[in-house]
């Protein structure tokens, strides 16, 4: 049996405002007043765990210990099985800098090459740590191919050359709403939500 977190405040153990705006969002229904680890003054630790999930929930048990509440954590990225696994925990890196995706997407291009597999997924990995320790943890995966050259100009990262399985457009060109129906993080969160939190406010 999960343990259970019935709201008020949240951690949501990320820096980046964007995810953070996107989890708050997600968690308001349930209850929950998200406040971010970057406005808390939470220091970042350093994401040295080799899989998703080691990574979430690294950064959610340090953000529990130092806010004595509550986190959830994120740690998603896109798998290329022809590339042995990456970018993998890797995505974001891909970037560079300057956090450039097209520069990352043609990183993924120019290492495939002409490889015929093309097959890609999604993974987001998703930890709810509590103050004494504990975490539960979730892992959401969305299938597909990737195409060249990237279509569409919706969503964020390596979204426009991400074709969904069984779909004919990509992330980058779908509706936000579409995508979020069977997206990685929402399959992940629909885990987490009907495992760890009551029901939505207003809902029976
Ligand atoms: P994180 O912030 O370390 O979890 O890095 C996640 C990275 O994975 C992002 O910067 C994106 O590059 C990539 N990524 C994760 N989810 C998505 C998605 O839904 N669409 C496109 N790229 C994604």
């Amino acid at each position: 049996m999960a343990r259970r977190c019935e709201g008020g405040r949240l951690v949501v153990a990320s820096h980046n405002p964007g995810k953070v705006r996107e989890i708050g969002d997600l968690l308001r229904p349930f209850g929950f007043k998200a406040v971010s680890a970057g406005e808390l003054g939470l220091p970042e630790p350093e994401e040295t765990g080799t899989t998703f999930l080691e990574n979430a929930e690294l950064k959610a048990r340090a953000a529990a210990l130092a806010a004595r509440l509550p986190a959830l954590a994120d740690d998603s990225g896109l798998v290329v099985p022809a590339l042995g696994g990456g970018p993998g925990i890797y995505s974001a890196r891909w970037a560079g800098p300057e956090k450039d995706f097209r520069v990352a997407m043609e990183r993924v291009q120019r290492e495939l090459g002409d490889r015929a597999d093309r097959r890609a997924y999604f993974i987001c990995a998703l930890a709810m740590a509590w103050p004494d320790g504990h975490v539960e943890s979730f892992e959401g995966r969305v299938d597909g191919t990737l195409v060249w050259p990237p279509r569409g100009s919706r969503g964020f990262g390596y979204d426009p050359m991400f074709l969904p399985e069984g779909g004919t457009v990509t992330f980058g060109e779908m509706e936000p709403d579409a995508k979020h129906q069977i997206s990685h993080r929402a399959r992940a969160f629909a885990q987490l939500t009907a495992r760890c939190f009551g029901h939505r406010n207003g809902a029976s």
